[in-house]
């Protein structure tokens, strides 16, 4: 078993919010950074997660109730992630971190960010005028997990009271410090208060990670053994020097951010990481040049798709869906592929399938059998509700024929196939032929239809017929 994670010596991308997803972390760490810290998770929200092993991604995916992922990671970071949380209270923080310490490197707590999103509640840098609260919270967590915790905070009004603070912090058991040279009110335009870093790398005997200068002191590899030395301490971590060109952790030089792109793109469609978030990233790499014409056709991107084909990368985005494609079909024994598993999902019954329109004949759909069928049984229609979900905009279907339910577990593409795979998982459950080509009762169906056509067309010239024997036309 690997050993736990250490925070001595290392260089480290920051917790940053909407940048710190799964991609932005595993380039860092191919780029060099030997600790990646996740976006600000608050704990509420994490509380109510469910971990899920996506065998298509090969990510462990913590699910809220509404099917958003609040935080991936997969195998690769698993050694080196660690996981920032907002919280202003013991028991969810240790909730929390046992949901997910067995997927990541170490647990952080939040105690720096003074955005009201983090300090609603009392967390965030909220925390740093409670020092109980800061003392519970980490003596919970330090006793209740089997990774190392650490914290990130800012510096207070005084070096002495940061002292006290950081002091009183390391009384805890927490594996390392970061801190941010900056006070609760300052801006990131500020300059960061290295004199106050050395103060407490000095007082103590944890590491210390200093953090704070990307605007103005780190811009390369270099300038990092030069941040460690006006601050005295042995790491350092980097938020916006990283966000703008993650391979400012490359100990050969920065990349050019045509090139950093790529291969950031390249690991948000592997991940299928969501569009919107990709953007975001895109958007901060680009900076001032986010109105050229490439930055223009990256701001309007509505999906993968789109964004790679601003970066001219049609064929890795059909290589890439062609892969997990693959990969989700081998994952499926017969009978999951086929669908034939039922599983109740309280009074609905669901199948984890998907419609493969290509098993179907041209002109016959598995809604139209089922709509033939329910006439046949002088049953009512067969009515359909979808809804969408944010996330990824997929479709869900659920059918109700009789007043029983039925719905396909995976979600589709537009509403048609969902409503085609509610359909399906229908008619499999009550043991109906759904049309499938080869299907024994498919052939007569789609003569019938045929015949049905035929008929129709016949009606139509007998009546044009009649109007012309009227002299009516
Ligand atoms: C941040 N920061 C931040 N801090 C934190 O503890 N949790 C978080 O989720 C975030 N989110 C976040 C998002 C974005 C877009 C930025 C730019 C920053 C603060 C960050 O980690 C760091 O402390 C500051 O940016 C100062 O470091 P740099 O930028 O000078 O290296």
């Amino acid at each position: 078993m690997a050993g736990r994670l250490s925070f001595s010596n290392i260089t480290a991308l920051a917790p940053m919010v909407r940048v710190g997803t799964l991609p932005m972390r595993l380039l860092a760490l191919d780029y060099g950074a030997d600790v990646v810290y996740s976006e600000e998770l608050i704990d509420i929200k994490m509380v109510q997660c469910r971990r899920v092993e996506n065998e298509v991604l090969q990510t462990v995916d913590f699910v809220a109730p509404d099917d958003r992922v609040m935080f991936q990671t997969c195998a690769k970071e698993k050694q080196r992630v660690v996981f920032q949380m907002g919280t202003a209270d013991p028991d969810r923080a240790l909730a929390v971190a046992r949901l997910v310490q067995k997927d990541v490197a170490a647990i952080d707590v939040n105690m720096g960010c003074p955005k009201e999103y983090s300090t609603k509640g009392g967390m965030g840098a909220a925390l740093l005028s409670d020092p109980d609260k800061i003392e519970a919270i980490l003596r919970k967590l330090v006793g209740g997990v089997a990774v190392p915790v650490t914290c990130k905070i800012r510096i207070l009004p005084s070096l002495e009271d940061t002292l006290t603070l950081v002091r009183r912090i390391e009384k805890t058991g927490v594996a390392a410090i970061a801190v941010h040279g900056r006070f609760k009110d300052e801006r990131p335009r500020h300059p960061v208060h290295c004199d106050y870093i050395r103060g407490v790398a000095g007082a103590l005997s944890v590491p210390v990670v200093a953090n704070g200068g990307s605007l103005d002191l780190v811009k390369s590899y270099d300038d990092i053994r030069a941040f460690k030395e006006a601050t005295g301490a042995s790491s350092v971590m980097l938020a916006r020097a990283a966000m703008w060109n993650p391979s400012v952790f490359r100990s050969a030089g920065p990349l050019p951010l045509h090139d950093v792109m790529i291969q950031y793109l390249t690991y948000a469609l592997r991940y299928d990481n969501h569009a919107f978030n990709s953007k975001y990233c895109l958007c901060q790499m680009l900076r001032d040049k986010v109105e050229s014409a490439l930055g223009k056709r990256v701001q309007a991107a509505q999906s993968n798709r789109e964004l790679s084909e601003a970066y001219g990368l049609e064929e890795l985005f059909q290589q890439t869906q062609a892969e997990l494609e693959a990969r989700r079909d081998a994952l499926l024994s017969p009978e999951r592929r086929r669908g034939d598993v039922i599983a109740m999902d309280g009074d609905v019954t669901t199948m984890a399938l998907k419609f493969q329109r290509r098993e179907y004949p041209p002109q016959l759909t598995p809604k139209m059998f089922l709509l033939e069928w329910s006439r046949r049984q002088k049953m009512e229609q067969p009515t359909y509700q979808t809804v969408q979900r944010a996330q990824d905009r997929a479709f869900q279907s659920t059918v109700t024929v009789q007043d029983r339910k039925y719905r396909s577990s995976l979600w589709e593409k537009s509403k048609k196939f969902a409503e085609q795979a509610s359909a399906v998982v229908c008619l499999r459950a009550l043991g109906i032929p759904e049309g499938r080509a080869g299907e024994e009762n498919v052939e007569r169906l789609h003569k019938r239809k045929m015949e049905d056509t035929c008929n129709a067309d016949e009606d139509k010239r007998k009546k044009k017929q009649v109007m012309n024997d009227d002299g009516s036309l």
